[in-house]
């Protein structure tokens, strides 16, 4: 859990947030996020990309440059 949450400033580097508090918001853990929401959080709605993983890697980049 991140200690800025209870200041209520947040906790994220940039604008995409994991949806679980106490999911650091890693590259690692958004590549897992993508290839797998539901092994993250179990019952969303996100489905599986059933990406390959050239495609996880190009797509993990390229969401890790958004602020
Ligand atoms: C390659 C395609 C996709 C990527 C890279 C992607 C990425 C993401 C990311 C990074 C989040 C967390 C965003 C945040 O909380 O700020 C997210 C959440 C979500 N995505 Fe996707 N997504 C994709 C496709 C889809 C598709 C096709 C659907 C639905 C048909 C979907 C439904 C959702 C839902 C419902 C959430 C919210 C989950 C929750 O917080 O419980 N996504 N997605």
């Amino acid at each position: 859990m991140c200690a800025a949450r209870s200041a209520d400033v947040g906790c994220e580097s940039s604008s995409i947030r994991l949806p679980s508090g106490s999911v650091q918001n890693t590259p690692e853990n958004l590549r897992k996020w993508i290839a797998d929401p539901n092994s993250m959080k179990p019952g969303v709605l996100m489905p599986p990309m059933h990406l390959n993983d050239h495609d996880l890697d190009v797509i993990t980049a390229y969401l890790t440059t958004l602020h």
